[in-house]
């Protein structure tokens, strides 16, 4: 099979086409020939050689689409030790779902990982209901132009940040109340002047000066949802002393623990790609690269420009 290879840590320009034998499946897992695997932020962290990163040569990728080798079905999974910039991927059988008719391969990758994400902070942790005043960081990304929709659909007043005009014009386009500029050096006070009152709950995936600057915005008895570290600068400085005083909530996310519960997984899973299916919730594809660029998709999305999902087709190689 053909695979983009990580063959040394750096920056986009670390990948190199390659031939490479097909992944042998384990007594739990199945083979699936690829049409489209995503490009997520952990990667970015990987390729550069930070946590996580895997043995080198490596292939990158935690999410694909395509066809189950065993009965053709379209099938979506999520591929815990990587391997998805590839022709040929096996995942574990339990985390394999098939895909209905009415959704595309790629609302499929884009409602996997990131509706999940979305998903999961929003109910499972955030308890979003009725009444709150959610913001969303990052509110035309991946995760969030999905969390936005979910936050709305749940009742929600919604406030979404992103750092360019046109990704808070498209985040208002989606559903949000109010949108506010990401790089805003005073984000509390930005988030009140948009809405008039204090978040009752924040998705936060950018960590750092936003995690700090929103969690200190909370109403009392407010809760942050912390899903990740887009901004890479991190600095835990919250106390114990400081959640007590405040009467606030500061919960984290990670997909991995809803992966170890196939049965919360599968639910969730076949629920996001039916409201895919039936519109109501939109999936953004920001970006669609053939196999031997996916240093361009890399590129892209560390440059902040991009917004929703993006793709690679990796039977696509040029
Ligand atoms: N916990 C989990 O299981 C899980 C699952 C999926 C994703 N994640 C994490 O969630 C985060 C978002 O993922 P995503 O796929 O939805 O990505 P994304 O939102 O499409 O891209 C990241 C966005 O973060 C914002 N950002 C703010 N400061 C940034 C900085 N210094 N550098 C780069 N971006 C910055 C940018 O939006 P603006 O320019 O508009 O501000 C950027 O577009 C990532 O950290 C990812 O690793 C975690």
């Amino acid at each position: 099979m053909l695979a983009a290879v990580l063959t040394r840590f750096g920056g986009p320009e670390v990948f190199a086409l390659g031939e490479m034998a097909d992944p042998v499946p384990g007594p739990d897992s199945e083979i699936v020939d690829v049409t489209l695997a995503g490009v997520n932020h952990a990667d970015l962290r990987r390729r550069r050689g930070g946590h996580g990163s895997p043995a080198l040569p490596a292939v990158l990728g935690a999410d694909v689409v395509g066809h189950r080798r065993s009965d053709g079905r379209r099938v979506a999974a999520l591929l815990t030790a990587g391997g998805g910039y590839a022709q040929v991927a096996a995942p574990l059988r339990r985390h394999t779902v098939e895909v209905p008719d009415q959704v595309t391969d790629e609302q499929a990758l884009a409602v996997l990982e990131q509706g999940l994400t979305a998903w999961h902070s929003l109910h499972t942790l955030g308890r979003v209901g009725d009444g709150d005043v959610v913001v969303v960081t990052a509110g035309a990304g991946g995760v969030g132009h999905l969390a936005v929709q979910l936050a709305r659909w749940a009742g929600a007043r919604v406030v979404a940040l992103a750092s360019t005009p046109s990704k808070r014009a498209a985040t208002l386009e989606l559903g949000a109340h109010a949108a506010v500029d990401s790089r805003h050096p005073d984000l509390a006070a930005a988030v009140r002047a948009a809405l008039g009152e204090a978040p009752t709950l924040v998705l936060d995936g950018v960590g750092g000066r936003t995690f700090e600057q929103l969690r200190a915005s909370l109403a009392p008895f407010g809760r942050i949802v912390a899903y990740g570290r887009a901004g890479d600068d991190v600095r835990d400085t919250v106390t114990v002393d400081d959640l007590m005083t405040s009467s606030t909530g500061v919960l984290g996310f990670w997909l991995h623990r809803v992966l170890d519960d196939e049965e919360l997984y599968r639910s969730s899973a076949v629920r996001l790609l039916h409201l895919a299916g039936r519109g109501v919730l939109r999936a953004w594809i920001g970006g669609r690269y053939p196999l031997p660029s996916v240093a361009a998709a890399h590129a892209d999305l560390e440059s902040r420009y991009t917004a929703g999902k993006l793709v690679i087709d990796v039977r696509r190689l040029s």
